[in-house]
């Protein structure tokens, strides 16, 4: 049984380049397996991705190629999707993928920091992890009209189905992070902050079995009017 300790899951760079066969090989392998009929990403593309920093590998004692996935952006920067994960048979199940894809979304992250992050899988495994990351499932209204990344799905088997229902649906299910959410919630958290701030206050000034003394109740009004100015 691998163990995920002696796995490094790394940014690739060009010392990776000799592994981008590999890649592609284990791609290819694992899209006849599901039958999808993924297309062969070039030599080029995978090397340009290990050159500009965009690409996640993982070798066990840094040296045997165990998975990789890599960042690409679309629509204009303002869509990010973490495509061709891929875990060697070997290394399935020890959580090797998740290691990945979180080192991934961070990367993503960091590069693209105001970008919608997106998948497109039918793979519970994909769908798991993304969950965990904080993607939510969406309809595909909601996802990059890039025509480009549409592009991509015309080597799937299922390619005319997302033609029929002019790409508004699929086999896949389309899910999404949207860093808005993050702000949405630090907003969100700000207010009880002050919410509870406030309760604090009053629950102290509040007035005790002898009654409310005029000073604490011209402070709470002092605070109040501050709070909503
Ligand atoms: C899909 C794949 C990347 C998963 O890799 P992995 O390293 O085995 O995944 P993990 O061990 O990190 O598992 C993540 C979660 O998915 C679950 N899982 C893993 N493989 C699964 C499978 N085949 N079916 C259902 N659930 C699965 C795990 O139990 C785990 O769930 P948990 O967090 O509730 O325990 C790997 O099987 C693979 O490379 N497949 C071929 C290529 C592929 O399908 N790529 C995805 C394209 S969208």
């Amino acid at each position: 049984m691998k163990d995920l300790k002696n796995i490094k899951v790394l940014v690739a760079t060009e010392e990776h380049l000799k592994y981008v066969d590999q890649v592609n090989d284990a791609i290819d392998i694992a899209s006849k397996e599901r039958g999808t009929g993924i297309a062969r990403r070039t030599y080029e593309y995978i090397a340009t991705k290990m050159k500009e920093g965009k690409a996640i590998i993982a070798l066990e004692n840094g040296e045997t190629f165990a998975g990789f996935c890599y960042v690409e952006s679309w629509g204009a920067k303002s869509f990010v999707a973490n495509s061709g994960l891929i875990v060697v048979k070997d290394y399935r199940g020890i959580g090797l993928a998740t290691e990945i894809k979180r080192k991934a979304f961070s990367l993503s992250r960091q590069i693209y920091p105001d970008a919608k992050i997106f998948g497109l899988t039918t793979g519970l495994a994909v769908m798991k992890i993304n969950h965990e990351l904080g993607y939510r499932p969406v309809t595909f209204s909601e996802l990059t009209d890039d025509e480009d990344f549409w592009k991509g799905c015309q080597s799937c088997v299922n390619y005319d189905i997302l033609q029929r229902t002019g790409k508004s649906k699929c086999l896949c299910t389309g899910m999404l992070y949207d860093p808005a959410w993050e702000k949405d919630k630090k907003a969100e958290k700000k207010t009880w902050a002050i919410k509870g701030t406030l309760l604090d206050i009053i629950n102290k000034l509040k007035p005790n079995k002898n009654g409310s003394s005029p000073k604490d109740a011209a402070i709470l009004t002092l605070l109040f009017k501050k709070k909503n100015q």
